[in-house]
């Protein structure tokens, strides 16, 4: 199947420690490597894997680190031909600390780089594409966007990620098909509960799918009729890396629409997919 993904490449620096910080240590890391990545972009890399055909929209910068982002897209097959360059712009990086201790991963980010706008995807010609995934940033852009591709007479199941509290973002919920909402969302809203977080964002959209994956507890599914439904997190023997696994869940949750149109089995296999990260470095 052909997907889109529209959404942020960032240049992932992460280092590896025995046990997190307290402020003001001074510590060593056991390992540092150097990655690409962001949401749209993790997700299409597993899309790629399971054998999809997937295309990435969004804004590069042109210095050393974007080239790196570049290369590795390509390595990972994605095809890159919608990306926009924004000349003198810095590559967003995130400067990660990933805990072996409890296989947390602590993120601060730096961004200096615009969004993608409404203009280039205008330029994006979605005939052929089977999926087009928001990763849920800037609200007036992704809302013009939706609006734009709705207008469109092309036959594609469209999500969105509400991974960070974004005010209006909501506003882009009427015009899509999967909601995907993460931990951090819910809790930013002052909810810690799957259901009550589903009463929230229901009467926002249209009868849509939602999916909210809560770290090691387990993921939820809303479904159309209503319905809730939970899957236990699949616990890896060991937990070692879990950067990402929220990427990799949305990615098995788009795969499993695609390939079997059953929904929970969608959450079945995103749920299993991301759990299975947790348990190795990377993707
Ligand atoms: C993981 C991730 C990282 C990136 C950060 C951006 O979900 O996409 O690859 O640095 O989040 O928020």
């Amino acid at each position: 199947m052909r997907i889109l993904a529209v959404g942020v490449a960032t240049l992932d620096i992460v280092n590896r420690v025995e046990a997190y910080p307290q402020e003001d240590q001074e510590i060593r890391a056991v390992s540092q490597s150097r990655r690409r990545g962001g949401n749209a972009c993790n997700s299409l890399t597993v899309l790629s894997r399971l054998g999809h055909s997937c295309s990435w929209a969004g804004m590069m910068a042109d210095d050393e680190a974007s080239r790196f982002i570049l290369d590795q897209l390509h390595t990972a097959q994605i095809d890159t031909r919608w990306a926009r360059v924004e000349s003198g712009g810095t590559t967003p990086t995130s400067y990660i600390t990933s805990s072996e201790a409890s296989g947390s991963r602590t993120i601060v980010h730096y961004r200096q780089l615009s969004e993608f706008s409404q203009d280039a995807f205008a330029g994006i010609d979605l005939h052929g594409y089977d999926w087009v995934h928001f990763e849920g940033r800037n609200p007036p852009a992704t809302l013009a966007m939706l609006k734009q591709l709705r207008q469109q007479p092309v036959a594609l199941q469209v999500s969105i990620e509400l991974e960070k509290p974004r005010p209006g973002l909501e506003q882009a919920l009427p015009y899509v098909d999967v909601v995907m909402l993460s931990r951090a969302y819910s809790l930013a809203n002052g909810i810690a509960d799957a259901r009550q977080l589903f009463d929230h964002i229901s009467p926002m959209t249209r009868q849509v799918l939602c999916y909210l994956a809560w770290g090691d507890h387990g993921s939820w599914l809303l479904d159309r009729d209503g319905g809730v439904h939970f899957e236990q997190a699949v616990k890896p023997a060991k937990v070692v890396d879990t950067l990402g696994a929220g990427d990799v869940f949305n990615a098995g949750v788009i795969h499993g629409l695609l390939e079997w149109g059953n929904p929970l089995e969608a959450l079945r296999y995103g749920n299993r997919i991301a759990g299975e990260k947790c348990g190795r470095h990377g993707l």
